[in-house]
């Protein structure tokens, strides 16, 4: 008892200076690091009154969070703090930016240093597997791969008659006689007709069933198509939730996200078997098979494994439905308080003398292009994102007393970037960056200072999708209405689950052109 005793303590006191050794090692040698790439201490590093955990920057973060007012606390924080600043989050290191040069650092030039924030990953994971938006290193390049030749193969000109007819849809559940209307209601569901439509060749038809308000319509497979949008819409917010909560979701069992998962992965699955059975009965050139374009036929000329499929259809679901609907209600939303503005529009599509835009026509719209990057600017559908430091590594600004030289980034590091706070910035937007003003695109010429899709190896996949979406709904609604006006006095407010949208959603009255 005593011998085992004693060889403890004889371990302890060599096992305990050995770490000690190591930690002063490590130090060193950051220390050394930091100098040969010139980091000085960051300029400012958030004072905490809790300086072991930083419990009260979290707690402002949930407070502001709860009014509904988190991105303009975050916004505050950066005026108050500077533009890139140092700060403590429970048990792990961040640093806040809205600084271009370091957010093209963690999305381009320093890619490799970097990974998805593991919070991210983690509440994400049980939904989108291993999908292109939960995977990083290896696992992502397989998924980059896979994705964009179905989305290079994707002919623009040949979607928009496509959208016509759910286009058809949202006019017939918009009321004539200028009653009120919650447009972001209907873009959402025109955006989860489009997307089903173009993903499995299946639409769900929200926008028909909510005329009917019949939810009865012959589904394609045994779980109904109201079933999957309902099923499919807890399991993100179910999502939202655990990102919160971070580490804490862990100890959080909810067997009715389970569920709610199962059932769409079931709806999914059946198109994922339809796919994998076209790729199998398909030769390899039959003209007749390949008439109408579907994603995941695409998908399956790739890979034919089953769970892998789903995950990146799922997946691309998430990126395209309610990130488009944003982008629409959102810029709806200025749009029925400038009454200038909505006016400018319909002069520009006026040329078209009602009838339906092509593809070419859409990409000379210049006026409708400035409508759109203001909307992305002012209100960034991913409005902040988060990067996980995978080694030591460095940033290009923040350190020093003038905040212009490098600072040294600790491996498991967390870089929040915010857009949403770096397109208020008057330096690169103009005053008045709180305003919607579409002509200050005029004379705008930026780089890395406007993300509203993400920049580097990950920028996004789907911006020709979406602006070219959004573009032709615009454009057919600017037709067919003469004036939109707002029934809403409340000032945008925000909804921020993985994306951000109007909290009261696009609440407008609508009068019916004429011709
Ligand atoms: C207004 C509309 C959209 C906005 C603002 C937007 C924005 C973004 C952003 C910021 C990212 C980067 C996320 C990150 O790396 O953390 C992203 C990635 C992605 N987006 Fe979009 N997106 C939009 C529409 C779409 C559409 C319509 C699709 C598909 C049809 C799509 C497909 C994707 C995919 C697949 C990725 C993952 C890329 C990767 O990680 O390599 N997006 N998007
Ligand atoms: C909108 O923003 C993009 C990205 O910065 C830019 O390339 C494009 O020229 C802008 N469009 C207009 C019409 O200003």
């Amino acid at each position: 008892m005593f011998i085992q005793l004693e060889l403890l303590a004889i371990s302890l006191s060599l096992f305990i200076p050995y770490i000690i050794y190591r930690r002063f090692r490590l130090y060193l040698f950051r220390r050394e690091f930091a100098k040969s790439h010139g980091c000085k201490e960051p300029r400012c590093r958030v004072p905490l009154k809790d300086p072991f955990l930083g419990i009260d920057f979290v707690w402002k973060t949930l407070q502001n969070a709860k009014s509904d007012r988190y991105l303009e606390g975050t916004h505050e924080r950066f005026q108050l703090y500077g533009t890139t600043f140092a700060a403590k989050h429970m048990h792990y290191p961040t640093i806040h930016t809205t600084d271009p040069p370091n957010i093209k650092q963690v999305l381009a030039t320093g890619f490799e240093d970097f990974k998805l924030s593991s919070f991210r990953v983690d509440a994400m994971v049980p939904l989108f597997g291993q999908g292109i938006f939960t995977t990083d290193n290896s696992l992502w390049s397989h998924s980059r791969a896979l994705l964009r030749p179905s989305f290079a193969r994707h002919n623009m000109a040949n979607h928009l008659p496509f959208m016509e007819s759910h286009f058809e849809q949202l006019m017939k559940a918009i009321p004539k006689d200028g009653s009120t209307v919650d447009l972001q209601k209907l873009f959402f569901g025109f955006t989860m007709d489009t997307a089903t439509e173009f993903l499995f060749g299946h639409s769900v038809h929200t926008l028909y069933k909510m005329q009917l308000e019949d939810t009865s319509l012959p589904s394609a497979t045994d779980i109904t198509d109201d079933d999957f949008v309902s099923s499919y819409t807890y399991c993100c917010l179910d999502i939202v939730h655990n990102i919160r909560l971070g580490a804490l979701s862990k100890l959080r069992y909810n067997p009715r996200a389970i569920q709610a998962q199962n059932r769409a992965f079931a709806y999914i699955d059946r198109f994922v078997d339809e796919a994998l059975n076209l790729r199998n009965s398909q030769k390899p050139s039959d003209p007749e098979a390949n008439t109408k374009y579907i994603f995941l036929n695409e998908l399956a000329k790739e890979t034919d494994n089953r769970e892998e499929l789903r995950d990146q259809i799922l997946s691309v679901l998430l990126a395209g439905r309610d990130t488009t609907a944003s982008l629409l209600s959102n810029m709806f939303f200025e749009l029925a308080r400038h009454p200038e503005i909505y006016a400018k529009l319909r002069e520009e599509v006026g040329g078209l003398g009602g009838r339906q835009p092509t593809y070419e026509e859409l990409k000379d719209m210049r006026y409708l292009r400035f409508c759109l990057n203001e909307s992305l600017r002012l209100r960034p559908v991913v409005p902040a994102n988060t990067r996980e430091a995978v080694c030591d590594t460095i940033l290009p600004l923040g350190g020093g007393m003038d905040g212009q030289s490098p600072m040294f980034v600790k491996k498991g590091t967390h870089v929040y970037y915010s857009v949403y706070s770096m397109h208020r910035r008057e330096e690169f937007f103009g005053e008045k960056t709180e305003e919607y003003r579409p002509e200050r695109w005029e004379r705008l010429k930026l780089g890395w200072e406007f993300l509203p899709f993400n920049g580097g190896p990950r920028i996004c996949l789907g911006q020709q999708f979406a602006l070219t979406e959004v573009s032709y709904l615009t454009v057919r609604m600017v037709q067919k209405f003469v004036s939109i006006e707002a029934r809403d006095p409340r000032p945008w407010t925000e909804f921020y689950t993985l994306i951000a949208c109007s909290k009261y959603g696009t609440l407008v009255s609508l009068t019916p052109a004429s011709d």
